[in-house]
């Protein structure tokens, strides 16, 4: 099952937006009460076949690089590590003090496969969802295993 992967590009908007309509509600990413449009920020492509397998979305700011978005279509195959591995790569490029992410209390499998991957719980933002639905309606009550989704968990990987 090989993958290779490149750079996000403005092509990538024509299957971005409706993967985006169809699995996260909108194009609108939002966290610690920022938005961010998965069709403007940079990432990297995952692909096997010439298909879409994997997307990582990012951003440098203030010498930190958020994940805003990390999804692999083909799971257990190396995907997801991979992207993260071009993320931390880009990262130290940019002299970033440290990689971190928002996710969702319900998101356990997320939260395993980080803290697998070097990322450490840095904090809870309690009933943080609830100003994040201010800014995106579309979020769901429930999400995994119908856990509700209330509080954003933030995990950071320090490259310094
Ligand atoms: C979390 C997620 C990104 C992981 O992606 P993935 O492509 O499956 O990740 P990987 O393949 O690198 O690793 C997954 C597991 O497969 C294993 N694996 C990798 N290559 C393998 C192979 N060739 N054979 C068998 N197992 C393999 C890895 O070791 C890993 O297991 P571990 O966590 O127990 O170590 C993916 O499950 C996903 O898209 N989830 C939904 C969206 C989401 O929640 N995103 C994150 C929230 S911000």
């Amino acid at each position: 099952m090989e993958f290779h992967i490149r750079e996000k590009t403005v092509e990538d908007k024509e299957w971005i937006i409706p993967y985006m309509r169809e699995n996260w509600g909108s194009e609108k990413i939002v966290t610690r009460n920022t938005i961010h449009d998965a069709t403007e920020v940079p990432g990297f492509i995952a692909e096997q076949d010439k298909k879409p397998a994997g997307i990582i979305l990012y951003n440098i700011k203030n010498k930190e690089c958020e994940i805003v978005l990390l999804a692999s279509f083909v799971e257990k195959i190396g995907i997801g590590s991979a992207l993260i591995d071009c993320v931390k790569r880009i990262a130290g490029m940019h002299e970033s003090r440290r990689v971190w992410l928002i996710t969702t209390n319900d998101n356990t499998p997320a939260i395993r496969f980080y803290q697998k991957r070097g990322f450490s719980l840095v904090a809870v933002h309690r009933n943080a969802i609830a100003e994040s639905r201010k800014l995106k309606p579309e979020i769901p009550l429930a999400g995994v295993d119908g856990i509700p989704i209330r509080d954003e968990i933030e995990l950071e990987l320090l490259l310094k």
